[in-house]
């Protein structure tokens, strides 16, 4: 950071898994400004102040790295809120604005309850000239709220002034350190352009000048939820023609390379699987279904929506044919479940398709061997409301539980114990190690006749058949 650089000290409010790793990158690139991130949540602090890298809150490949080198030096993690809030120049809002489970817009609205709670301890705590920087995804217009709350403190007897700007973050999980160091872009809304430069300053340690785009609040605001809107929207237009493939003897990914080569369209994105997961997707497009009703445009709030209905369908309809293919029945049979987190290099599961995937396999009293190498076994059963059961020993035959029907699952610690007396292996996640398997040793260790259901079309299916097995990809029709 230049001397003359106009902020000292950042507090970030909410250490989770976009405050901490942008706030680490910051702090990295910036070794003159003090950075701290603070949450209430007193764990997740201490785990982000475990001297052991390997447990840091959030799994990011090379985060360990960067955190090693700032923390400590000029990257701090804290309980101590207000303090922070008070000597800090600009304040990051990285809160989680998940979906509103009930009241007005329950199902689809932004709840923002953290972001204004955030937004009154700013107004009370603040001191001098603070910038207020919306990191968290927002509705369009937030800003006017968040900026009405800063707006009633009563500063006549104190010196307080506040810009306020939005930030938006474009980080993909498993890939934020990457997508951090080197963004498409940096996207800064605000109206004061004084504002808007000393927050460009501090990317400009690093971004490219050209890469740093300043519009109006409400742009960047609405661009946000745009981005994701788009980006969802072309995996629910390619899981619609792997359907579509499947039907007809057409294979998802020759006709994803034959469109993607198309340079409008662009290869990025398009691959078929078992529907987006994540903690965004699904709560930004249903927020932007919600702002587009309330502004009084059903038609493109039910366009929007048909983004998100179709990706509950291709998980219910991956889960539908596996049983199917089962004969008909699961119940009492074990399954393989490799993968867990709704994408590779993550142990994120928030809305994970396996989550859908695995409560219908239960529903219909599967049970369930679940194999993910980074999620948390306790993580899995708050997802699947459901304990896990002790793993049954090795060849002792059908379970007491099996032969009830009761449904049940236990963690599997590698891929062999998961596939052994399995009828069938549902792959939900691309794990590196899922891609590299070795078929021939796995194959005789399942119960025959067996599947491989490839929901991420990570297997080499001749290798898959020549191990006796039955392979379905998803997106690959019978030629
Ligand atoms: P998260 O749930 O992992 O972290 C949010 C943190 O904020 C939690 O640790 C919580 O304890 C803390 N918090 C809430 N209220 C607080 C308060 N009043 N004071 C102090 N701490 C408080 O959420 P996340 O995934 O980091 O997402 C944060 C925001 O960023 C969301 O709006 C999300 O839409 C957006 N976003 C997320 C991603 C992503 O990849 N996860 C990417 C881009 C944008
Ligand atoms: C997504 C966006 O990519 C980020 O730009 C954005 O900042 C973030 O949401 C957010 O706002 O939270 P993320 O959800 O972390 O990032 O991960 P993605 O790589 O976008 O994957 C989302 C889901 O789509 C995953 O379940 C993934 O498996 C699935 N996906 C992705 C596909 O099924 N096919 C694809 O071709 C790409």
């Amino acid at each position: 950071m230049s001397s003359n650089s106009t902020i000292r000290s950042i507090c970030c409010i909410g250490a989770g898994y976009v405050g901490g790793p942008t706030m680490a990158v910051i702090a990295d690139r910036c070794p003159d400004v003090k950075v701290t991130v603070v949450d209430i949540n007193q764990d997740r602090i201490a785990a982000w102040n475990h001297p052991d890298l390997s447990k840091l809150p959030v799994y990011e490949p090379g985060l360990d790295a960067v955190v090693e080198r700032a923390r400590g030096r000029n990257l701090f993690f804290s309980t101590a809120v207000e303090e922070t809030i008070a000597s800090a120049d600009m304040v990051f809002i990285s809160v989680n604005t998940p979906t509103k489970t009930r009241g007005l817009g329950a199902g689809q609205a932004s709840d923002l309850r953290w972001v204004e709670a955030c937004a009154r301890t700013v107004a009370k705590e603040a001191t001098g000239h603070t910038i207020v920087v919306e990191k968290s995804t927002l509705p369009v217009r937030t800003a006017e709220a968040v900026k009405a709350i800063l707006g009633s403190v009563d500063s006549s007897s104190e010196q307080k002034t506040f810009s306020v700007l939005s930030n938006p973050e474009f980080l993909a999980e498993g890939t934020a350190i990457r997508d951090l160091a080197n963004p498409d872009r940096v996207l800064i809304g605000g109206e004061n352009a004084e504002a808007i430069d000393a927050l460009a300053e501090i990317y400009q340690q690093w971004v490219p000048e050209e890469k740093i785009l300043r519009t109006n609040l409400w742009s960047s605001e609405l661009s946000k939820l745009t981005a994701n809107a788009f980006l969802a929207q072309r995996i629910s237009s390619i899981n619609s023609v792997a359907a579509l493939c499947e039907a007809t003897g057409a294979d998802v990914r020759e006709v994803a390379k034959a469109i993607g080569t198309d340079s409008r369209i662009g290869p990025k994105f398009l691959n078929a699987g078992p529907g987006f997961g994540g903690s965004c997707f699904q709560k930004d497009i249903l927020n932007l279904v919600y702002l587009c009703r309330h502004f009084g445009l059903p038609d493109v709030a039910d366009y929007w929506e048909s983004v998100v209905l179709l990706n509950t369908w291709q998980q219910h309809r991956i889960a539908r044919l596996v049983v199917q293919k089962l004969f008909g029945t699961v119940t009492g049979k074990r399954l393989a479940i490799l993968g867990f987190a709704f994408k590779a290099d993550t142990n994120d599961t928030r809305e994970a398709p396996a989550i859908r995937i695995c409560k219908d396999l239960l529903e219909e009293g599967a049970q369930l061997a679940i194999h993910d190498p980074k999620v948390d076994p306790e993580q899995i059963s708050r997802d699947l409301n459901l304990i896990a059961s002790q793993a049954p020993e090795e060849d002792a035959g059908p379970t007491r539980g099996a032969l009830s029907g009761e449904a049940t699952w236990w963690p599997s610690p590698d891929v062999a114990s998961a596939i052994r007396g399995a009828d069938a292996v549902l792959i939900l996640t691309e794990w590196q190690q899922y891609r590299e398997l070795d078929w021939t040793t796995l194959a005789p260790l399942m119960r025959k006749p067996a599947w491989v259901f490839d929901a991420r079309g990570v297997v080499d299916p001749k290798q898959v058949e020549s191990g006796g097995l039955n392979v379905w990809r998803v997106g690959e029709g019978d030629a």
